[in-house]
């Protein structure tokens, strides 16, 4: 499996699993187990998701060892700092690790001051080398710039909503420049890519490579060097997900999918969104 290497040095397995609505005890475990078998080295939870008791728990019995798997959480933002700490500490323990690779705030305030006063405990843990890397998610470049400019540690990653209706191409290009790197949620665009108007391009392309509608998506995100995470929970969609990291498009197929952008948000706008704070 590609890695990509972050601008701390450490690499991240360029496609992993992830794990939104994924809460129930047995599939978790099942799931976990059987992306494991499959070759998926890379998972991503966050503590919103109330799954990471069972993922630590999957993740033990997998008996694999700790470095050979990447797990990635994150957590909201809350101004108080020992708040902040004690979500990194509960991740640690329901996940049963001693370290996590990468860690991200999950969403930006429109308070650069508070976003900052939370990824600070980060920088910290980071220091300690409790966390391997760090990171934000749903940040826009103004958000980035002015964590920058507070940040004693440059962030490593940015995880933000990208698919075929919206591409992240600006965003993108910001990162490059910041040599930050990108990663894709909701790849499928909550069903939308398997439909209406972006089913006949995305279709077409997929024929052409004797691929699902899925695997092109995927593959044209890892083909853009974007870390990808698409979530399953059904064995074959996890299989034939993976199988997109063998899938190299041509330049004019990427071009044709970057041209589906539509500036289409199916998720929350990081903009105007109340749900960055994290509630006891
Ligand atoms: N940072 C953030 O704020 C944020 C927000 C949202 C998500 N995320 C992360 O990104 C991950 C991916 O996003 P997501 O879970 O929202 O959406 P997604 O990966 O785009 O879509 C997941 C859905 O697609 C279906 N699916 C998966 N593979 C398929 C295939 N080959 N063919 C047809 N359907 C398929 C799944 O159903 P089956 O289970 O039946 O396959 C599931 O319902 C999340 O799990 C989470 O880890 C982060």
């Amino acid at each position: 499996m590609k890695k990509i290497k972050l601008n701390d040095n450490c690499q991240i397995p360029i496609l992993g699993l992830g794990t939104f609505k994924n809460n129930d005890e047995k599939t978790v475990v099942k799931t976990i187990l059987s992306a494991l078998k499959i070759g998926y080295r890379h998972i991503d939870t966050a503590k919103a998701y109330h799954n990471e008791k069972y993922i630590g728990n999957a993740l033990k019995l997998s008996e694999l060892k700790r470095e050979e798997y990447f797990l990635t959480t994150k957590i909201k933002i809350h101004p108080n700092q020992d708040v902040v700490r004690k979500l990194i500490n509960e991740s640690l323990k329901d996940l049963q690790t001693k370290y996590l690779d990468l860690v991200l705030i999950h969403w930006p305030s429109h308070d650069h001051n508070l976003n900052y006063e939370t990824y600070q405990v980060l920088e910290e843990y980071y220091e300690k080398g409790i966390i391997k890397s760090i990171g934000v998610s749903n940040f826009s470049i103004h958000h980035l710039k002015e964590l920058i400019l507070r940040a004693k540690i440059k962030p490593q990653i940015n995880q933000v909503e990208l698919h075929p209706g919206l591409n992240q191409l600006p965003l993108q290009k910001f990162l490059i420049s910041e040599n930050i790197a990108l990663q894709s949620y909701g790849p499928f665009m909550k069903g939308n890519v398997f439909t209406g108007s972006y089913f006949d391009t995305l279709n077409e392309i997929a024929k052409k490579y004797d691929a699902t509608i899925a695997q092109i998506v995927i593959a044209w995100g890892l083909n853009r060097n974007i870390i990808m995470i698409p979530m399953s929970t059904n064995p074959i969609n996890l299989a034939s997900n993976f199988l997109a990291k063998n899938i190299k498009l041509t330049e004019e197929d990427i071009e044709k999918i970057n041209n589906l952008n539509a500036g289409r948000r199916v998720y929350t706008d990081p903009d105007n969104n109340s749900i960055y704070l994290y509630k006891e």
